[in-house]
C-alpha cells in the first residue's frame, strides 16, 4: 500500500509498505527520524504523534482511553491526531495520507 507522509518541514513524500505491523513501524522504517517512537509503540511517549488527513480518520481503528489521554497532555492535538504505533495497517489504508505532529 502507499502512504503519503509530510515531515515536520512540510515536504511530502510516498513511501510503499506491506500492509502489516503498525503505522509508526512504517513510517519509521522509511526513514522519518523525527518520529521519534521512543517508548517503542508501548503507548507511553506520545513521540509517534501523527495528525491524519481527516477523510481517512473513520476508516481507522477507534482509539483506546490510554491513547486519548495522552494525546490530550499535547500542546499541538487536532481533531485528527493519533498515535501512530496504536494504528494497525491493513490493506484498506492504501492511499492514506498524513502529517507529522509537531512534538511537545
Ligand atoms: Fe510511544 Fe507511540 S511510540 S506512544
Amino acid at each position: 500500500i502507499t502512504l503519503h507522509i509530510e515531515n515536520q518541514q512540510g515536504e511530502a513524500r510516498s513511501i510503499e509498505v506491506e500492509p502489516t505491523g503498525s503505522l509508526m513501524e512504517a513510517i519509521r522504517a522509511n526513514g522519518f527520524p523525527e518520529l521519534q517512537a521512543l517508548c517503542g509503540g508501548c503507548c507511553s511517549c506520545a513521540t509517534c504523534h501523527v495528525v491524519i488527513e481527516p477523510k481517512f480518520l473513520a476508516g481507522l481503528p477507534a482509539m483506546s482511553d490510554d491513547e486519548d489521554d495522552l494525546l490530550d497532555g499535547s500542546d499541538h492535538r487536532e481533531e485528527s491526531s493519533r498515535l501512530s504505533c496504536q494504528v494497525p495497517l491493513t490493506g484498506e489504508m492504501d492511499g492514506l495520507k498524513l502529517r507529522i505532529a509537531v512534538m511537545d
